[in-house]
Formats: C-alpha cells, sequence, structure tokens
C-alpha cells in the first residue's frame, strides 16, 4: 500500500493532542479528522491553540501527548529524517507569520521544495513562475520578500507550499494580511487549485467569509475541539 491509499479512514487524524509552552497549555486534548481531498476550517479566538495544532499536525512540533496519524503512519513513531522527508513531499505549510527566505527572490523562494526534491533549476523556477501567475504574483516574481507587501508575501507563501503537489495543505491565516478583495482571489486560487489536485486543505482563520469556502468547521476552544453549535 502506498501512502494515501488509505480511503478507509481519514488521512490525517490527531487524537488527544496535547502541548505545553512552558506553563501555557495551548492544546489540552484536541482530535482533529481530516480526510483526502477535504477543506476543513479551524477557527477559534486568539491563543486557542489553532498555530499549535497545525505545528503538531504537521510534524514539525512533538505534541507532549495524544497522536498523529497520517496515511496510517504514526507520526510520533517515525525517526527525524523519515519524518523530514515526508513533510517535504506530502506536506505543503503555510506559516502565519514570515517564511520566505529574504535573501533569496520570490521565483526561487518557490522553486526551492522542487529543488530540494531533485528537479533542476530552470524547471522547478518555470514551474515557479506558473504558480505565482496562479496567485496573482508573477510581476514581483524577480523581487526579494522584503520588497513585497504582507499580502503579496503571502501569496507567494502559498504558491510555496502548493509548488510540490502536496497531499495535505496547512495554511495558517493564508489571509491575514489580505484585503476582502485579495483574500477573496487567494482562496478562490486556493480552493480551485485544491479540488483540481485532490488536496486535503487545514485552513486557520479569523475570517466567516473564509471560512464559508470549507467543507466543514470545527471550533476550538482553549486547546481542545468545542462541540458544534456551542459558542459560550
Ligand atoms: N513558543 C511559544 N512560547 C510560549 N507560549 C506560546 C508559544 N507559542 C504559543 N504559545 C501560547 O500558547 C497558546 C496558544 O497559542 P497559538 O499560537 O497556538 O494560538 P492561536 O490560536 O494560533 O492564536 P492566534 O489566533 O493569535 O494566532 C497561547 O496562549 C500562546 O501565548
Ligand atoms: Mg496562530
Amino acid at each position: 500500500m502506498s501512502i494515501g491509499d488509505n480511503t478507509a479512514g481519514p488521512l490525517l487524524a490527531g487524537r488527544g493532542l496535547v502541548k505545553a509552552h512552558g506553563r501555557t497549555e495551548a492544546l489540552r486534548g484536541a482530535s482533529v479528522d481530516l480526510r483526502a481531498g477535504e477543506i476543513l476550517a479551524v477557527t477559534g479566538a486568539s491563543g486557542s491553540g489553532k498555530s499549535t495544532l497545525v505545528h503538531c499536525l504537521s510534524g514539525i512540533v512533538r505534541p507532549d501527548a495524544g497522536s498523529v496519524t497520517y496515511a496510517g503512519l504514526r507520526l510520533e513513531e517515525l525517526p527525524e529524517k523519515r519524518l523530514s522527508e515526508l513533510r517535504r513531499t506530502d506536506f505543503g505549510v503555510v506559516f502565519q507569520f514570515g517564511q520566505l527566505i529574504p535573501e533569496l527572490t520570490v521565483l526561487d523562494n518557490v522553486a526551492l521544495p522542487l529543488m530540494l526534491a531533485g528537479t533542476d533549476r530552470g524547471r522547478a523556477r518555470s514551474a515557479a513562475g506558473e504558480w505565482l501567475e496562479r496567485f496573482g504574483v508573477r510581476g514581483q516574481a524577480e523581487l526579494r520578500p522584503g520588497e513585497m507587501s504582507g499580502g503579496q508575501a503571502q501569496r507567494a507563501a502559498l504558491a510555496r507550499a502548493l509548488v510540490t503537489g502536496p497531499k495535505v495543505v496547512f495554511a495558517d491565516e493564508p489571509t491575514g494580511a489580505l484585503d476582502s478583495l485579495a483574500s477573496e482571489q487567494v482562496m478562490t486560487a486556493l480552493v480551485h487549485t485544491a479540488r483540481e489536485a485532490g488536496t486535503a486543505v487545514l485552513l486557520i482563520t479569523h475570517d466567516a467569509q473564509v471560512a464559508a469556502y470549507a467543507d466543514r468547521e470545527v471550533q476550538l476552544r482553549d486547546g481542545a475541539v468545542a462541540p458544534l453549535g456551542v459558542t459560550a
């Protein structure tokens, strides 16, 4: 069985995730399922643990307790080298704060994940250009990230997360720095791409209009998933 073939259950499942940062318990038993091709919105107040959840589910941070299963693999059981490889091939991550490498041009930033996976520079740059085009920032390809606006940088970061054709994209507030028109453009491009490629998306957002693009929404409260319909 190859990765992604286990259609019976969720593609990615976090169970009882606990993670403390010093004395702050960011996650207190959060459980989330993401099915192949599904777009799931995770909402919740600032500080409710959304970014920490993304870091645990994407294998960037090891939880203190609980488990993350991806395509039948328990991430906590994988050696670091295998986990990094899996992150490179199967996951695309858009972080909430800064992620582009300041010394590289925008085009090279987007091409980098492909080059790390062995694609030659010319091809990687050409694919990167197409992704920048989709997100409306091809005109900025030869700039350094610091020369772009926050919203343009976020779009370039999305292009970089999608360029390798990942199975799962984790997008932490991908429209946080965008006005409503630009948000709509980015979400339309993200949703279209995900649907076309069958990519699952875990979308973190504060914005109800952005969450409306998802198939399903779960809400985090105090580090755990709140029951549906309960808002207090
Ligand atoms: N590296 C860290 N060191 C200390 N505390 C942290 C760290 N990262 C997160 N926290 C704390 O953990 C809690 C959850 O943080 P997290 O970033 O997951 O929240 P969030 O839901 O993503 O918030 P926001 O909507 O503001 O991005 C917060 O109380 C935060 O202060
Ligand atoms: Mg956050």
